[in-house]
């Protein structure tokens, strides 16, 4: 029986997500240029110029919208369309309908996608007041979110209109506290707050998260297809980080993104961090490109191709945000470099690795699906020029190797070590295709599209820890701190809190498992290390450790690292060295 349900488990852990967005969704979205000021011609404007400009054969498929199309919901519960923004959506009978527009986006060759709210309000509802496209009617009709809706609004947009990709945000559960003008002069009900920004408390989190869970379930009922994107937007609050991969093809790891330097490393550092979260079907979202505003306008060219360089390694979603209808072309170009893309889309779907960071400069490396391959970014962060040296041996390959800039085009052969003179805030996007330092031979940190987070053990953090640590973390420990084991640094490794349970998934490709483990400092108190393979123990050891592990795994689908503590207790704990063998 246990056996039974740990397979079942493991299945769902890796099992159908990945038919939604088995790569990085991509696409183009309305709001950073418009706000609610968009209507049914723009996008289709956009769209046009998706296919003219050969953005879309690149790869952008989803035209969405976002917050504004809806105008009021209806006593009986329906959501009318407002139709003053989509002339198409006015059916002669005098219904609404979005089902025209979809049809529309399908005939061009896109997916369509549509934006709605977890809670009873939306976002414009607070922030954007004076948008003219703010929803109609008295208070109940104004609820435009699918709190106490969801199966009847997931029926509409996804089986009525066919819409294949729905962002979900989460204002609703954050902005209409008693003091909010917008709630006490009576416009809008009181909601918790079930989100206070920067404070992510654990049982609202369980509450956030049991609402896009009840979500995705109408979702799989009215699309048993499995071919909807969710796109969770709780900006990472809520812990959401954390569980959103259970539900969400996607989920928002920050704030909105403006289009500053500043906004777009802020953003990016939400994801880069979270490797181990992100994998085929669920994938971790720093919001959406900003190429063609602000500092990344044609005017800041470098700073165009670190964004987009940076999405690329960390396996980002990419959606553009400007109009296309007036991009230079120099921009377009840079959306549309086909070997970045590939990159980003990389099937394999690992999440790039930071390895080393110092000052300004940082280094993240991503193992590509072709063996001997890895994707790199060299990052200026700063604004002065910086040198980035990258011994081979950092990325685990054999001291020769052919280095490709994907964006001079440029390639060389390199000897040991990978030399690069950045230009301020310049990224260098390579191309690495080498050899195995250790044939047959692969750190897990380098394979973070095998991991699955069944239980991370972050019940013991206060809020204000869940607010920056991760719980599991890639060559660090869960505080951010470099990972040690008994105090010793620790260079490739995966670092927990006691009480997490990990799957690999290894799918029969491996003969043996090596790591040791053991708490991160010196610590007394009971501590319980285990290994199973599909489902069967294959090692326990009681006590803090360091202990050495090595196990076989012949055949083995699914390896469960798991770790028990002293309820309550907090302690990290290093997975050092953890490794698989062919
Ligand atoms: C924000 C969201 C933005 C945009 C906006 C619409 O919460 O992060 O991407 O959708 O709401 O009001």
């Amino acid at each position: 029986m246990r056996r039974l349900t740990v397979t079942a488990a493991l299945a769902l852990a890796f099992g159908t997500a990945a038919a939604q967005a088995p790569t990085p969704p991509m696409g183009w979205n309305p709001w950073n240029a418009f706000h609610t000021e968009v209507d049914e011609a723009k996008i289709m404007a956009n769209a046009e110029a998706l296919r003219r400009t050969g953005l879309a054969d690149a790869g952008y498929r989803y035209v969405n919208m976002d917050d504004g199309w809806w105008r009021t919901r209806r006593p009986d519960g329906r959501i009318e369309v407002r139709t003053s923004m989509f002339p198409s959506g006015a059916l002669p009978d005098g219904s609404t309908s979005m089902r025209p527009f979809v049809d529309r986006l399908h005939a061009l060759g896109f997916k369509a996608g549509i934006y709605s709210e977890i809670g009873r309000n939306a976002c414009s509802q607070a922030w954007d007041r004076h948008s003219p496209n703010l929803p109609e009617g008295n208070t109940a009709a104004r609820e435009i979110g699918t709190y106490g809706h969801q199966a009847a609004d997931v029926a509409l947009l996804l089986g009525e209109w066919g819409f294949d990709y729905m962002k979900v945000d989460a204002c609703g559960l954050a902005d209409f506290t008693p003091e909010q003008p917008w709630v006490r002069d009576g416009t809008h009900r009181v909601f918790g707050p079930w989100i206070v920004r920067g404070k992510p408390d654990a049982e609202s989190a369980r509450r956030v998260e049991a609402l896009y869970a009840g979500l995705r379930k109408q979702i799989d009922a009215v699309r048993p297809d499995g071919g909807v994107v969710l796109s969770i937007c709780a900006w990472g609050e809520a812990r959401v980080a954390n569980w959103a991969g259970r539900y969400g093809s996607s989920w928002r790891t920050s704030p909105d993104i403006e289009p500053t330097w500043k906004s777009m490393l802020l953003n990016f550092d939400s994801a880069i961090k979270r490797p181990l979260y992100a994998g085929p079907g669920h994938w971790n979202d720093p919001d959406m490109l900003e190429l063609g505003h602000g500092e990344f306008d044609e005017k800041h060219l470098a700073e165009a191709r670190a964004h987009m360089s940076l999405w690329a390694i960390a396996a980002a979603p990419l959606v553009l945000g400007a109009d296309l209808t007036r991009m230079p072309q120099a921009l377009i170009d840079i959306a549309g470099n086909r070997e970045v893309i590939a990159i980003d889309q990389d099937p394999a779907g690992h999440q790039g690795v930071t390895v080393m960071r110092a000052g300004d400069t940082q280094v993240v490396a991503r193992t590509l699906a072709a063996s001997g391959q890895k994707a790199v970014a060299l990052v200026n962060r700063g604004s002065r020029p910086r040198t980035v040296t990258l011994p081979l041996a950092r990325l685990q390959l054999a001291p020769a190797a052919t280095v490709r800039d994907v964006w001079t085009k440029r390639e060389r052969g390199v000897d040991g070590v990978i030399s690069v003179e950045l230009a301020p805030r310049e990224t260098a996007l390579l191309l690495v295709r080498g050899r195995p330092l250790r044939p047959g031979h692969a750190y897990v940190s380098e394979l973070p599209a095998r991991v699955r987070v069944l239980e991370d053990g972050s019940a013991v953090l206060s809020t204000a820890q869940a607010a920056g640590w991760v719980p599991v973390q890639a060559n660090a420990a869960p505080s951010g701190k470099p990972l040690t084991l008994r105090g010793a640094a620790v260079a490739e490794g995966i670092g927990v809190l006691a009480g997490s349970r990990l799957a690999l998934r290894l799918d029969g490709e491996f003969a043996r498992f090596r790591s040791r483990v053991g708490a991160t400092t010196a610590t007394r108190g009971a501590l319980v290390y285990r290994v199973l393979a599909d489902g069967k123990p294959v090692f326990e050891h009681g006590g803090p450790g360091p202990v050495d592990i090595d196990v076989a795994v012949d055949g083995v689908k699914t390896l469960e690292l798991v770790t028990r503590g002293e309820p309550g207790r907090l302690v990290e704990v290093a997975w050092a060295g953890a490794a698989l063998l062919r």
